[in-house]
């Protein structure tokens, strides 16, 4: 048996080893690649659809219309078709999700036609807190790309380790990645005595976007400033208000040593720093962060205080004038990043200050801030932590659990999640919502099959707040099919939560 595609078409080529792959991995039947429409059980064909053979333009699609596909299964086997190559892609995760892992392979006649809800479907990751080995990304890539997900947020600095080689500033993750020992527990008190280290270098980063892209999916990095950098700060003190010294942070938290927001070599710092990122990350997106920064070393600097002298802030009753110093330096960013072809993203404390120009907020501390920002008429995404926090636990008895940070974030809460808020935002505001995102932030995440019982299965259920409309959307439905998702991610290998609430 095999699967024919247009062998002038690299992209289709490399979808149909993929699928190759999947099928034996899955069914163990071998595939063979071949040009032979004729006898293939499985087609993939790049076309316009029928219907739009007569007239519509591609270029009046939606993003999400660019992804649809349709899958049909007739007698002659599995045919699927799309507009474009990334549409294939997508179709031939159906066909996977549709394969049993045991006994006979048997696939109902039908045809599906699909296409996405949202143009923005997210996962995040820190390999800040914890470091994450290139392999171990690429599996969690395989399992975005399983679930149709278009975006990998990566959260690579914060306070407990820089992982992201800057070549212009080597001792950043050199000296920054490093923390000399590491809290036990939650801030406990006592620490492991063990020094904890690892950084990505920019060859390594290529290679993570160039293996998400052939999955259709973009990696949009995260330098998280101006707070979140006190293992930056360890390797330049003269960057923080006090001078330092700063160790790479030991405990978790929210340090309140963060970036001086007066001091001129910030700036150059940041675009250096910015600078690489763009040579090395093509994301339109770049992922500034800007959220919890304490302002109370700002408040009693010098520097930061003749600063806000110098650029003439008022307190304007809405927006202290620290949170006011933030949006000067988002402002910079921005500058810097437009001279790039790039567009920023904020999380929603960089509403505190006045959002910047073009600023894409993600609304993490429930969903006002996206709100908010939708009615200001900014792009937005929504990543609550009542519903896309799966750092926190998914099953309400903790007592045997590996520890998470807190809270109580089942599948069927993230399964609820209704990302365009209807009951607060108009359908033309709406608009603004690009997508959602679930983050997995890694305090308490050290090894790799943790990692994957936090994501899994909470990443089915966010995949279908991203792909489905609500009128689609059906959990006890999605419950009757999440058994042959856990046969699939046994035959993978992977770990997972085994109880679902
Ligand atoms: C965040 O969770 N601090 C964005
Ligand atoms: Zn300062």
């Amino acid at each position: 048996m095999g699967i024919a595609y247009d062998a002038d078409n690299a992209e289709i080529a490399r979808t149909a080893q993929l699928l190759c792959q999947w099928v034996e991995l899955q069914t163990g039947i071998s595939l063979q690649l071949t040009p032979s429409a004729k006898k293939a059980a499985i087609r993939l064909i790049v076309s316009v659809f029928s219907a739009e053979k007569k007239g519509k333009k591609t270029a009046s699609l939606t993003d999400q219309q660019l992804e649809a596909y349709t899958l049909r299964v007739d007698k002659n086997g599995v045919t699927i078709n799309a507009r474009q190559a990334v549409g294939i892609f997508r179709g031939a995760q159906t066909l996977r999700k549709s394969l049993p892992t045991t006994g006979p392979v048997e696939l109902p006649f039908v045809t599906i036609a699909d296409e996405p809800r949202f143009s923005y479907r997210g996962v995040h990751l820190d390999c800040s807190r914890h470091y994450f080995s290139i392999a171990v990304i690429k599996q969690y890539l395989d399992l975005l790309a399983l679930h149709g997900c278009n975006q990998f947020h990566w959260h690579i600095t914060d306070d407990q380790g820089w992982r992201f080689e800057v070549k212009a500033l080597p001792d950043l993750a050199i000296k920054g990645s490093v923390r000399q020992q590491t809290v036990i527990g939650r801030n406990s008190g006592l620490y492991d005595g063990q020094p904890y280290g690892g950084y990505y270098t920019q060859d390594e980063c290529r290679e993570i976007v160039v293996y998400a892209a052939e999955r259709y999916i973009n990696v949009i990095p995260e330098i998280d400033m101006p707070g979140h950098m006190q293992a930056a700060l360890h390797v330049y003190p003269n960057l923080g208000c006090t001078g330092g010294p700063y160790p790479v942070w030991q405990v978790w938290g929210v340090s309140n040593d963060v970036l001086c927001g007066g001091n001129p070599e910030v700036l150059l710092f940041i675009k250096t720093v910015l600078g690489e990122l763009c040579d090395v990350f093509p994301s339109q997106f770049i992922h500034i962060g800007g959220d919890e920064c304490p302002k109370v070393r700002w408040k009693n600097c010098a520097k930061c205080q003749a600063k806000i002298r110098e650029l003439g802030l008022k307190d304007d009753g809405h927006h202290s004038l620290e949170n006011q110093l933030q949006t000067y330096i988002n402002r910079e960013v921005e500058q810097f990043l437009k001279s790039r072809g790039r567009n920023l993203i904020g999380w929603d404390e960089t509403l505190e200050g006045g959002l910047t120009e073009s600023a894409v907020v993600m609304s993490w501390r429930g969903v006002n801030g996206g709100i908010e920002a939708a009615r200001q008429h900014h792009r937005v995404i929504m990543t609550p932590t009542d519903y896309c926090y799966i750092d926190y636990y998914q099953l309400k008895n903790t007592w045997n659990l590996p520890t998470a940070i807190g809270g109580y974030v089942p599948v069927s809460k993230v399964y609820s999640f209704e990302p365009l808020v209807p009951d607060k935002l108009t359908e033309e505001d709406q608009q603004f919502v690009l997508g959602s995102q679930v983050n997995l932030w890694t305090e308490y995440i050290t090894a790799p099959q943790h990692l994957f019982y936090m994501l899994l299965p909470r990443l089915d259920a966010i995949s279908e707040v991203q792909w489905c409309r609500p009128a689609q959307k059906d959990f006890d439905d999605f419950m009757t099919r999440l058994p042959r998702m856990m046969q699939l991610y046994d035959r993978l290998a992977v770990n997972y939560c085994h109880a679902v609430e």
